[in-house]
């Protein structure tokens, strides 16, 4: 081995697990193929066998499985699961639109390596219809929130968030929409971090080593004081 090919870090396997239009997945697929990606896509599995977003793997080469969550108990259907991501050798996984909820056993055994990507600022909205509640809530800031999977539902540290303004004649469709925009910024970034080793969990917090932090203050609406 030259010493070049030596000093290359190896690329850390990540499957991504989905269960309907994979948008986050393709947009994982694209920054994963530059040529200097921290992590691979390793395999993508869907609990659906009909998922749209399968056509991205396909695609792209990307081994695909299907584990469809409705032919046995959830220890059967996690167990199955287990078995795909050993025989890929994956050693990441990211959840992307993965509408099952995982036992507490799944999620220690793959305990800071679990991904998740939710579209809200957490721990504000936690659960389904999170545009919907945040409209009706009347708060001026939404987003996105990647962290690493913990038992309970849609918690654990955060690693990466981004945030879009609520606008005063904003309907669920649009701010979906400018939320969506962020979620496939925010959830490569959140993965390279990981696969780089740059953020790990302390205390239950995500630290990251070199990474600049944002320096704006936000506020919305626009001051008219000037
Ligand atoms: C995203 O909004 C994600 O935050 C949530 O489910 C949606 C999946 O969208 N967990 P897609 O399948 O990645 O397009």
């Amino acid at each position: 081995m030259s010493e070049a090919s030596g000093r290359l870090r190896a690329r850390r396997r990540a499957a991504v697990l989905i269960s309907g239009r994979g948008s986050n997945l393709r947009a994982l697929i694209e920054r994963c193929a530059a040529p200097a990606a921290s992590a691979e896509i390793g395999l993508v599995i869907s609990n659906q066998p009909q998922a749209p977003g399968l056509q991205h793997p396909r695609a792209a080469g990307i081994p695909c499985a299907v584990v469809d969550h409705r032919l046995g108990s959830r220890a059967k259907f996690e167990q199955s699961l287990s078995s795909v991501l050993q025989a890929h050798e994956i050693d990441l996984v990211c959840l992307a639109g993965f509408m099952r909820v995982l036992s507490a056993d799944f999620v220690l055994r793959w305990r800071d390596r679990l991904l998740n990507i939710h579209p809200s600022l957490l721990p504000a909205f936690p659960g389904l219809d999170t545009h919907r509640r945040a409209l009706a809530a009347g708060v001026r800031w939404h987003g996105c929130t990647v962290h690493f999977v913990r038992a309970e539902v849609d918690a654990g540290p955060i690693i990466v968030q981004g945030i879009v303004p609520v606008r005063p004649d904003d309907t669920e469709e649009h701010l979906a929409a400018r939320v969506l925009a962020a979620e496939h910024r925010c959830y490569p970034l959140a993965l390279d971090l990981v696969a780089t080793g740059r953020a790990r969990v302390e205390d239950e917090r995500v630290v990251i080593d070199g990474a600049a932090p944002a320096d704006q203050v936000l506020i919305n609406p626009l001051a008219n004081d000037s």
